[in-house]
């Protein structure tokens, strides 16, 4: 997504909420790297080479919608940006951290990631394989930084990104075979789509609605609605691999077919993934009106932004 926008008289009102919110991850990020490196306790302390990777996947651009989703249900349910700051830094980690492992030559093998070329090609596989581990690492310190109300966070960042969720759905993703359901098939790509993605975006909305101290079944809607969200968001990423452009992607077209992935636009089409992501959204939107969020209120306006998206 291009950091220019109209001007903020005729932008419309989630661009530039996006654009505001984007900066406030970046600058959350900026901090939580400078504290890590900056720690020298016990003459431990982070080497050069690693620190200049870690900044490269951190900070060359990404959209920031995970820390978006975080901030947004925090806010939406009753609670602070401030409050949000920290579960949104953790969940951005982790994520960039997917994407550095993702790239790799082992699993998709991409050179461009965020418009650069991506983090292994820079400084090499093994660094790249480092610099994710450390991020993971490095979100889960951010959390327990909050001391014992930290926890309920920690668990729910964890069951996300581990082995039933987005690592779990990487696996899926490269071993066709061990899905449920019949390979290729709508639904063992859902699950697929469910796991590598949609645990992160179910997790992000959950932990908005955490730190606003939202009720358990405002908690559980924020969680219905990243699910159908994250599902509705990877049906257009597999569209955009197929329609989009490197420039506007800041990624390589085509990956998909060219690994022969299964994706949904494999199994349904074009126009079948396109109805897949609208579907998604509908349901997205069902959860938000459950919530009592009204229609063109931020969450509403996010759903359609990101089924409308070209990168
Ligand atoms: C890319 O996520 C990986 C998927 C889950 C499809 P994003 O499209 O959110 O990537 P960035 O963070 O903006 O680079
Ligand atoms: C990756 O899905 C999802 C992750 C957990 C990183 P993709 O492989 O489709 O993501 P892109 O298209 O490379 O961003
Ligand atoms: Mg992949
Ligand atoms: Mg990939
Ligand atoms: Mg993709």
């Amino acid at each position: 997504m291009s950091a220019t926008l109209p001007p903020m008289a005729t932008a419309p009102a989630i661009d530039v909420w996006l654009l505001e919110t984007r900066r406030w991850s970046d600058a959350a990020l900026e901090a939580s790297l400078t504290r890590c490196f900056a720690n020298r306790e016990e003459g431990l302390f982070v080497p050069a080479r690693l620190e200049e990777a870690m900044r490269y996947a951190i900070l060359g651009g990404g959209k920031r919608l995970r820390p978006a989703l975080v901030r947004l249900f925090a806010e939406e349910l009753g609670g602070t940006a401030d409050a949000a700051t920290a579960p949104a830094v953790a969940l951005e980690l982790v994520h960039t951290y997917s994407l550095v492992h993702d790239d790799l030559p082992a699993m998709d093998d991409d050179d461009l990631r965020r418009g650069r070329p991506t983090c292994h090609v820079v400084y090499g596989e093994a660094l790249g394989i480092l610099v994710g581990d450390a991020l993971q690492t490095l979100a889960f310190e951010e959390l327990a930084r909050l001391g014992p109300r930290g926890a309920e966070l920690v668990l729910v960042l964890a069951r996300a990104a581990g082995a039933r969720g987005m690592v779990g759905g990487q696996v899926l993703d490269l071993l066709p075979a061990s899905r449920p359901g019949s390979p290729g098939g709508p639904e063992g790509i859902r699950a697929v789509h469910r796991a590598k993605t949609a645990a992160l975006f179910a997790a992000a909305a959950e932990m908005g609605a955490l730190v606003a101290a939202a009720g358990a079944g405002a908690v559980a809607g924020a969680r219905r609605f990243g699910l159908a969200l994250g599902l509705g968001f990877q049906a257009v990423d597999d569209v955009l691999d197929v329609t989009g452009d490197a420039a506007t992607l800041g990624k390589t077209p085509g990956k998909d077919a060219a690994l022969e992935r299964d994706t949904l636009v494999a199994a349904l089409g074009l126009d079948g993934a396109r109805r897949e992501a609208a579907e998604r959204a509908q349901e997205a939107r069902a959860a938000l009106s459950e919530l009592g969020l009204a229609e063109g209120s931020l969450p509403f306006l996010l759903v359609e932004h990101l089924l409308q998206r070209r990168s």
